[in-house]
């Protein structure tokens, strides 16, 4: 098979969507509570990763001993206040800052240790209650640089999250995630859209870049709540009498002039896709986002951290901010709407396409990615020196 025809059998190497994700960000990697006294084992972007603590700093490291290549998270920090960990098989300790082995502990403060006696390090920081880890080839960049400003300012919003893992491929659910219009009818029958007319369906989209340069912005416009279909009929097939509800909350496109998100804060779009791999859907108050960021774990497994996030309106709303998540968005959201896509993306076979007009906004997120993705500086720039022209 010629790289062309690969091509056409798999889209995501036509764009240049990596399988393993978008390197050189920072992602979520584990909620705060779940790291105590012992390493926790995580795997990001394909890479395995030991998260330790000591003396309340966190330290990230490969989870693969130099040595003979045990888990490093199955070992222990035996010094506490060192910064240190030991491998479980031999006690090489190695120093969380650097990677480096300062001690082989089964062969004596003699041995020698060679300066290849190390392991990579990640920059890891603790924010928000979620311990965060940039996996790339270059130097991070500050962690509020990769955050929508909803989960960088503490101050301005809460959040209440959590987090689903998937049997997938991250990039089916990065589509999944990127407005494809699918929700008018994957979602029509879930307790969010049940009793709401139909979410006018056949709307046409479009994107636009962010004025931050980050991502871009989706929109829907015109759209019905039914339709006459030749030799089949009406969609919705049968008289829902029970729609009665005004169309509210998600099913609610925003106006892009007047609704109070745009006018009150400047936010434009209810929906965005932002790198690495990051989908804000919001509501045209501009109060509420939930933010969906995916975490590619290997080939065929991603996390969906869900993060909720409500914008603070004093002591009361924080109350019942809370009483709304746990009496309707937990359940409702979190976990049966979701649950509709999972079933769906996980069962989705990868390969050719035949892309249709509901589909711009997912290339055009493929699209966006691919040419805005942050790329480490060139380290060996190849130059080709011209050749000296021959005279004839
Ligand atoms: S494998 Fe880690 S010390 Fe031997
Ligand atoms: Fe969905």
């Amino acid at each position: 098979m010629d790289m062309s025809e690969n091509h056409r059998h798999d889209p995501y190497a036509f764009m240049g969507v990596p399988q393993l994700g978008i390197r050189n960000y920072w992602y979520p990697a584990l909620a705060s509570w779940r790291l105590g006294r012992r390493p926790k084992a995580v795997k990001m972007l394909g890479e395995d990763i030991v998260l330790f603590r000591d003396d309340k700093k966190i330290y990230a490291l490969q989870d693969r001993c130099a040595h003979r290549g045990a888990k490093l998270s199955r070992g222990k920090c035996l010094y506490p206040g060192s910064g240190t960990l030991s491998c479980p098989y031999h006690g090489w300790t190695y120093k969380g800052e650097t990677g480096k082995v300062i001690a082989k502990l089964v062969e004596g403060p003699d041995a020698p240790i060679p300066d290849k006696a190390r392991v990579k390090t990640y920059p890891v920081r603790e924010f928000r209650g979620a311990i965060w880890v940039f996996i790339g080839d270059m130097a991070a960049v500050p962690l509020e640089d990769d955050l929508p400003e909803c989960i960088a300012k503490p101050d301005e919003w809460h959040m209440i999250w959590n987090w689903r893992t998937y049997k997938c491929d991250w990039r089916l659910l990065s589509d999944n995630l990127s407005h494809d219009q699918h929700a008018p009818f994957v979602h029509r029958n879930s307790p969010e859209m049940l009793l709401k007319p139909i979410f006018p369906h056949a709307t046409r989209n479009a994107t636009e870049p962010l004025d931050n340069g980050k991502g871009i912005g989706h929109r829907a416009y015109d759209g019905v709540t039914s339709a006459e279909y030749p030799d089949l009929g009406r969609f919705p097939p049968k008289q829902e009498w029970y729609r009665l509800l005004k169309a509210t909350g998600r099913a609610v496109e925003m106006d892009p002039v007047n609704a109070p998100a745009v006018k009150k804060y400047g936010i434009r779009f209810r929906h965005m896709s932002m790198l690495p791999a990051i989908h804000l859907i919001g509501r045209p108050s501009g109060d509420f986002f939930t933010c969906r960021w995916i975490l590619p774990i290997d080939q065929s497994t991603t996390i969906l951290y869900n993060f909720n996030l409500f914008r603070r309106r004093g002591k009361l709303g924080f109350i019942s901010d809370w009483m709304d998540w746990i009496i309707w968005k937990s359940w409702a959201h979190d976990w049966l709407f979701s649950d509709q896509d999972k079933w769906i993306v996980e069962h989705v076979t990868p390969g050719p396409e035949l892309l249709s007009r509901t589909d711009i906004s997912v290339t055009a997120w493929r699209r966006f990615s691919m040419a805005n993705a942050r790329q480490p500086p060139a380290t060996n720039p190849v130059v080709f020196a011209p050749r000296a022209a021959t005279a004839k």
